[in-house]
């Protein structure tokens, strides 16, 4: 336990061959982050989600026969990781095509073209065509809420959103709906984000890594929701959205 005199106890570990002092408590990600080492995560956010479920930060870690994600590994004093050995680098990209097998990747018309964490990982792995062809979910896109367009084919399922809206903003507006291949991150009963008590904070945009989840383009959209005698909006507050 940190001692409020001493400070926090440290452990010492080897990360790619180079001596790292991290906090107990701490993982290998946050370690190597610290030490300007950088692992490409996904469904990582410090605190919010912290669930391990991607797979894009696998690292070897010594003495264990299978890879780890290193965004829920704990560090320890001795600990060798090795984070882009060429084991690492084949798997983690598999797991990104396999990721992209079922994602919509229309990426050059998609709002997030460019600012997107799934493109950036997968350019960064040099990832050109995916060999992985087969069923894939189709979703009707979402478009009843005045601020918010959800687009469930471009989901990758890192549950950030889920978490931000439960944990942040304590609203649990959006959870993983059904199991296997016909999950989803959305409303209950897959309904439409403009027929639940989504208080249009954001937050759920802001931690989307891809195109699911975004900001509607312009004003225009909004009025033109809001106008609509078919949306049904269960107004707490709408900070997004300044009416005057
Ligand atoms: Fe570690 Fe997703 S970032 S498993």
């Amino acid at each position: 336990k940190p001692s409020a005199f001493f400070g926090p106890k440290k452990v010492r570990l080897e990360i790619d061959g180079q001596l790292v002092e991290a906090e107990v408590g701490t993982t290998v990600l946050d370690a190597a982050r610290e030490a300007g080492i950088h692992i490409p995560s996904l469904c990582y956010l410090r605190e919010i989600n912290e669930i391990g479920a991607c797979r894009v930060c696998l690292v070897e870690v010594e003495g264990q026969r299978a890879l780890q994600a290193s965004c829920v590994y704990p560090v320890a004093e001795g600990l060798k990781v090795r984070t882009h050995s060429p084991r690492v680098r084949k798997a983690r990209r598999r797991v990104v095509e396999l990721i992209l097998s079922d994602h919509q990747r229309e990426c050059t018309t998609c709002i997030r073209n460019l600012n997107c964490e799934l493109q950036n990982i997968a350019e960064d792995l040099g990832i050109r065509r995916i060999e992985f062809q087969g069923e894939s979910r189709r979703q009707p896109i979402k478009d009843n809420n005045p601020s918010i367009r959800h687009d469930l084919n471009k989901c990758v399922h890192c549950r950030r959103c889920e978490s931000i809206c439960a944990k942040v903003q304590e609203n649990h507006v959006i959870a993983a709906q059904e199991r296997g291949f016909d999950t989803i991150i959305a409303p209950a009963f897959n309904a439409d984000m403009g027929d639940v008590a989504c208080i249009m904070c954001g937050q759920c945009v802001l931690a989307c890594p891809v195109g699911a989840l975004t900001e509607k383009e312009s004003i225009d959209d909004v009025w033109k929701a809001l106008a609509d005698p078919t949306t049904h909006v269960v107004v707490q507050a709408a900070p997004s959205i300044q009416v005057t």
